[in-house]
């Protein structure tokens, strides 16, 4: 009872939202959206979800039909999420990956992720079907990792930082990296559109098919563009990275030291990937049922369960040593 009565504070919005933990699958060089059949892909990740994440994921087969298991707590959601790692940059110019870890009251082994799948932020009943889950095949990024300035991360409008001062700090959130130390790790928000073209589940930079509302915000219940009409849940996640592990090595400057795994040291190009896995329609009946952490329609396993299901590297480098330079040979700039 005390742990559920955390999570009601905890919601950043007083609507039900479905939200949940998924542990770490893996953290290696591939990108099965972006570079298919490439191992390895320019730089590193951290994926979480079901095991059938795979160097190309052919977007007929259903992930819930390969996967034998989820790092998920709803045990129903095969799809697949990632993003970028953080490395610390230490004086000496070599780098070293900033560990994860799970949110308060999610005890995640190896960090994972926290997600939700929000319905709508208008007070009220939700009808029934007035969101559309997403569908067998669908994917969508967001975000560009080449983008280093702040009127182009603007495009984005909901990929933001939180300097977490402790671990319940939820603002403000900003579109650039922290500038001062953050004393309980920094949370990385990436929040994507809500409005879907009804037809395309993919499409050649994997966000065109996707849309913000034409006015107003997800938030405050903007109505989807004509080009975009169907309205899909928002999809959000926050990954936390426990920066605050390197404070004994920090710049003489008191600047921050962390840079994306893709070079960024701005925090601009920040970015997220996903490839939807839940079972059959469990997501839209989750949708439906407007449930929150507890979900009656939903399987649920505990998290102990999900960490079991971790994927080695498919291929051998070290991502985790005091490395000379990023992997993949990724410049800083
Ligand atoms: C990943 O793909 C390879 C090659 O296509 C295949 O042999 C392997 O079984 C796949 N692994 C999983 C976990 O699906
Ligand atoms: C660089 O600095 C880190 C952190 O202080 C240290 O652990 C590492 O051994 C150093 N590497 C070299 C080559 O001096």
């Amino acid at each position: 009872m005390a742990k559920l009565l955390l999570f009601a504070l905890l919601a950043p919005y007083a609507q039900a939202l479905l939200r949940f933990s998924c542990s770490q699958l893996v953290v290696e060089r591939l990108d099965p959206l972006v570079n298919p059949g490439t191992p390895q892909s320019p730089h590193v990740h951290q994926i979480i979800g079901g095991n059938a994440f795979n160097i190309s994921m052919d977007p007929s087969i259903a992930p819930a039909d390969q996967a034998t298991c989820t790092t998920c707590s709803f045990a129903e959601d095969f799809s697949n999420y990632w993003t970028a790692v953080l490395y610390f940059r230490a004086k000496n110019s070599t780098f070293k990956r900033v560990p994860q870890k799970g949110n308060v009251g999610f005890e995640q082994s190896n960090g994972g992720m926290t997600v939700y799948y929000t319905p709508t932020l208008s007070n009220g009943a939700q009808p029934k079907g007035a969101v559309m889950a997403f569908k067998k095949g669908f994917r969508m990024i967001v975000g560009n990792p080449t983008y280093r300035t702040e009127a182009q991360a603007k495009q984005f409008r909901q990929l933001t930082y939180t300097c977490l001062q402790n671990m319940n700090t939820r603002s403000p959130e900003t579109l650039d990296f922290p500038k001062k130390p953050c004393p309980a790790g920094i949370m990385v928000n990436v929040r994507f559109p809500t409005c879907w073209d009804g037809v395309n589940l993919d499409s050649p930079n994997h966000m065109d098919h996707v849309s913000y509302p034409s006015s107003g915000t997800f938030e405050n219940n903007g109505p989807c563009p004509s080009t975009h009409p169907v309205k899909i849940p928002q999809l959000f996640f926050e990954t936390i990275f426990a920066t605050e592990q390197f404070k004994n090595d920090w710049p003489a400057d008191g600047s921050q030291p962390f840079v994306w795994s893709f070079g960024d040291a701005t925090g601009y190009g920040n970015h997220g990937d996903y490839v939807f896995g839940w079972k059959g329609d469990s997501l839209q009946k989750a949708m439906d049922a407007n449930c929150n952490i507890n979900c009656p329609p939903l399987k649920t396993q505990t998290i102990a369960t999900g960490n079991k299901c971790a994927q080695s590297q498919k291929v051998k480098e070290n991502i985790d040593g005091w490395l000379t330079e990023l992997p993949g040979g990724m410049p800083v700039m």
